[in-house]
């Protein structure tokens, strides 16, 4: 069994699928693991560092992806990269088919059996392979430390013989994984911090770290699916939430918004009314941005200033701390591959709901509705 690593070629991208610590692991009489020259450099990791931990480095990136039973990438590949795959082989990453059916069809036309860990199931046995909570960890933290960087003054209270500086307010919208981490970190910078979720499950864990949850008044039985993800609120919900959030977000110094809803454009959290009454130099972090935004003058990338208002909406902030984004990532894909591989053989289980929620395709043939549907769509 061969695994196979290629660096990435997504602009920006600065992790590497697999570090040397999951390769000792990997690698052994039944299981070999190649790397891409210069695979690890953006994430500080080098290729001697590859070779000590049993992988043979090479320089061909055609013969490379051509030769692996299994490859393991962080982002999609290019179509390209795809028909240099060997015919019949694996190919585990984040690859979010929905941007882009011609990846899709190229994985199909080459026979490849692949699988996508962003749609790893949200079960505590998974949580060891679930690279959205990873990721959205680092994403929640490194948001805070931008916005503590950008803001024009400090977080904390501080008492000096010169006179006492008041803390800066946080307003975090959205508290799954990375919410909840950007709660802790800005309380740990010293702020006060609100922050406000659909989920009324959120409230005690938002408490439990320090933060005021903010009371919303929608009803609580439509906000949640089976799954635990929030639903896409009603018209007069929308209304309510955007009345109160204004008050709020008027009154705070940063606001952080993490706000999403599965397979669909972020909701509208803060609106071009509500940054226009912010304080000059307050700053907005949108970690929706790459989904459409949970501000209205989000722009992807790009740094907006609105009277004063900076808004930063970064796509990808694990990129920012690469060498510590890729440990989480290896670890993630090297669990999800103990749970497909058996002494070195592929085996794969369809009963199993990580290996089946995650295919994307496989025999030639798309797996699961979405996958369909998106196959169907991009025929029409
Ligand atoms: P996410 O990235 O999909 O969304 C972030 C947050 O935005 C969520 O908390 C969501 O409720 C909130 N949101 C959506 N629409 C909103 C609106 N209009 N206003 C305010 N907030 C809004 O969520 P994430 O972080 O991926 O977690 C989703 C769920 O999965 C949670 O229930 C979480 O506890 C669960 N989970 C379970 C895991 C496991 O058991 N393995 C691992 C990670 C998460």
């Amino acid at each position: 069994m061969r695994i196979v690593v290629p660096s990435e070629t997504a602009a920006g991208e600065t992790r590497v699928a697999l570090v040397p610590r999951s390769i000792t692991q990997l690698a052994s009489g039944k299981v070999a693991v190649a790397v891409q020259t210069g695979a690890g450099a953006a994430a500080g990791i080098t290729d001697q560092a590859f070779i000590e931990s049993g992988a043979e480095v090479v320089a061909e990136r055609e013969a490379l992806l051509a030769s692996g039973d299994i490859t393991v990438v962080v982002r999609r590949p290019e179509a390209a990269d795809i028909r240099s795959l060997r015919e019949g082989s694996v190919l585990v990453g984040v690859l979010e088919p929905s941007g882009d059916p011609a990846t899709l069809r190229a994985l199909l036309e080459r026979n490849i059996t692949s699988f996508r860990l962003e749609a790893m199931p949200r079960i505590s046995r998974a949580q060891d392979m679930d690279v959205l909570s990873s990721m959205a960890t680092l994403a929640g933290y490194h948001a805070s430390v931008m916005a503590a960087f950008r803001l024009p003054r400090l977080f904390p209270l501080l008492m000096t013989a010169a006179g006492t500086l008041t803390p800066a307010r946080v307003l975090v919208l959205g508290a799954g994984v990375a919410g909840l981490q950007a709660i802790a970190t800005c309380r740990r910078l010293g702020a006060v911090v609100e922050a406000f979720d659909v989920r009324p499950a959120v409230k005690e864990q938002v408490e439990s770290l320090g933060a005021r949850f903010v009371e919303v008044g929608i009803e609580s039985s439509e906000q949640q699916d089976a799954g635990g993800y929030a639903k896409e609120l009603s018209q007069d919900a929308v209304q309510r939430e955007h009345q109160v959030l204004a008050e709020h977000v008027r009154e705070s110094d940063v606001v952080i918004t993490t706000a999403m809803v599965p397979n669909r454009r972020a909701p509208t959290l803060v609106t071009k009314d509500m940054v226009d009454a912010m304080r000059p130099g307050s700053v907005i972090v949108d970690l929706a941005a790459a989904s459409g935004g949970n501000c209205e003058y989000t722009e992807p990338d790009k740094e907006v200033r609105i009277k004063g208002v900076l808004i930063l909406g970064p796509t990808n902030v694990p990129a920012a701390v690469p060498g510590q984004a890729s440990q989480l990532y290896s670890h993630n894909v090297t669990r999800f591959l103990a749970q497909i591989l058996k002494d070195g053989e592929l085996r794969l289980d369809f009963d199993d709901e990580v290996v089946a929620q995650t295919c994307m395709t496989s025999e030639g043939k798309a797996r699961g509705e979405q996958i369909e549907a998106l196959l169907q769509g991009s025929a029409a």
